[in-house]
């Protein structure tokens, strides 16, 4: 039967925010948001991409974390409580779990691919520069079975002993650790970004808006990111707030979360694009860009071998800090829900996550048990696909349950003193509501609409 130590509590507010933030700070904004703001034009899509985390992002997270302080339990518990243990609503917490399922089970192999990188760079591969060189290095990695399980399992088997260990002696304290050395790695290349001829240019690009190339598709795809960024929709801000005290600040802490995980994306950016044009590459090279135009930069680069080695290693650590906390929801659910203990409900979550995974670390085999192996039923690999269903459809849904579930299903008593227990920004909670109320559904239908080509 599950204990109170199984569940758990933050052993401090700090803790509690490195934990959220590490969550929130990962593969999605040192891999993804630089690539995606290349590929939109640069300056105008970050400007849209603020706007959507202030206005969409930080109102959701700022519901999540209250559902879950308030409830004390992961995202099936905390509905069943709230309203009724039938309700369609619980819906919105299945959906979340099932979502860190299917997050994970991708997530863990791009992190794996970093992993790899990371000993590659230790080996010397990116000391010396041959053109096509790290083109046929990314290939031969997508296209190894084998080289793609073994850093998957191993990657999983790292978050699993992290999650084993409990909210507070695992989860929070390796954040407490990782996320300091992570930022601390960040800086390290920031400081040799600035002393690069195309930082000048690199600042232009990402922070002057000219409305050129905005598309709509790229409107909504800042919307779409501002969710996979703050870890929104599925409930693991629900579970981290479930884990706080009732007299611990959720509105505060819900600013800083975003403002760090936000400030980090930013700084990515700076980090990655005066090296893409110091070095004369596009800023649109799309999903490559950190795993085959950058090590490109770090052949040409004097120190460039050790850089690599930094920058992989704080890819890797962002990812583990993540990975954590989609574990700890799908986790969090045979323990709450199932009274598993903490152990039992780890390892086996864990192992189906591996499982699940296979299919993605694959992705790059062909013929595999004689079928495509590397397509899935709809013709994407597995690797986009899973990406694809969580990106545009399961968090946005969930986001959305969410937001209608705080702003039209709560009683406005309990939501009142919800909000302004432990903060003293409780005269904020105008704005939440009425955005929450209003902007928020109309945003995310906007998503939906645009999925299936009626915007
Ligand atoms: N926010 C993480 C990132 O940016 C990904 C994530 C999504 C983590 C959803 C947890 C839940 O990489």
């Amino acid at each position: 039967m599950a204990t109170p130590q199984d569940r758990g509590h933050w052993g401090s507010r700090l803790g509690f925010i490195l934990a959220a933030a590490g969550s929130a700070i990962g593969l999605g904004n040192i891999w993804k948001f630089p690539y995606i703001a290349g590929e939109n034009g640069g300056g105008i899509f970050v400007f849209i991409y603020l706007t959507c985390i202030a206005l969409v992002g930080l109102p959701i997270m700022i519901a999540e974390i209250l559902i879950g302080r308030s409830t004390q339990k992961s995202p099936v518990g905390a509905f069943k409580t709230l309203y009724k243990p039938d309700s369609p609503w619980v819906g919105v917490g299945w959906l979340g779990v099932a979502s860190a399922f299917v997050i994970l089970s991708f997530y863990s192999v791009v992190a794996g691919w970093s992993m790899h990188y990371v000993y590659l760079s230790l080996k010397g591969v990116f000391t010396v520069y041959e053109p096509g060189g790290t083109e046929a290095v990314f290939g031969q990695l997508f296209a190894n079975p084998k080289v793609n399980i073994f850093w998957h399992v191993l990657f999983m088997g790292v978050a699993i002993s992290v999650v084993i260990a409990g909210v507070h002696k695992g989860v929070e304290r390796w954040s407490e650790i990782l996320m300091p050395v992570m930022l601390g790695m960040l800086l390290v290349m920031f400081g040799s970004a600035l002393t690069m001829s195309g930082f000048q240019e690199a600042v232009q690009f990402v922070f002057s808006p000219s409305t050129e190339n905005l598309t709509r598709a790229g409107v909504l795809e800042a919307l779409g990111h501002s969710f996979f960024t703050l870890s929104l929709g599925m409930g693991a801000m629900i579970t981290y707030g479930s884990y706080l005290r009732s007299k611990d600040d959720a509105i505060k802490s819900s600013f800083l979360i975003a403002l760090f995980d936000t400030g980090v994306a930013l700084l990515a950016c700076l980090v990655l694009f005066p090296i893409t044009f110091t070095y004369g590459m596009e800023p649109s090279a799309g999903p490559g860009l950190v795993f085959v135009n950058l090590p490109i930069a770090f052949s040409k680069m004097p120190g460039g071998s050790m850089l690599a080695t930094i920058f992989f290693a704080l890819l890797s650590f962002a990812a583990l800090t993540s990975a954590m906390s989609l574990l700890e929801v799908a986790t969090a659910y045979f323990i709450d829900e199932r009274g598993w203990r903490r152990s039992k409900a780890v390892l086996v979550t864990g192992s189906i996550i591996i499982l699940l995974g296979l299919p993605s670390a694959m992705s790059g085999t062909t013929g595999f048990f004689g079928t495509g192996m590397s397509e899935s039923f709809i013709g994407m690999s597995w690797f986009e696909l899973f990406d694809y269903l969580a990106s545009n459809w399961m968090l946005p849904l969930g986001g959305l349950g969410i937001a209608i579930f705080m702003a039209w299903r709560v009683g406005e008593k309990a939501r009142v003193a919800a909000f302004t227990a432990g903060t003293t920004w409780g005269r904020l909670y105008f704005g939440w509501i009425h955005l929450l109320r209003y902007l928020v559904p109309i945003a995310v239908l906007a998503v939906f609409l645009h999925a299936i080509g009626v915007l």
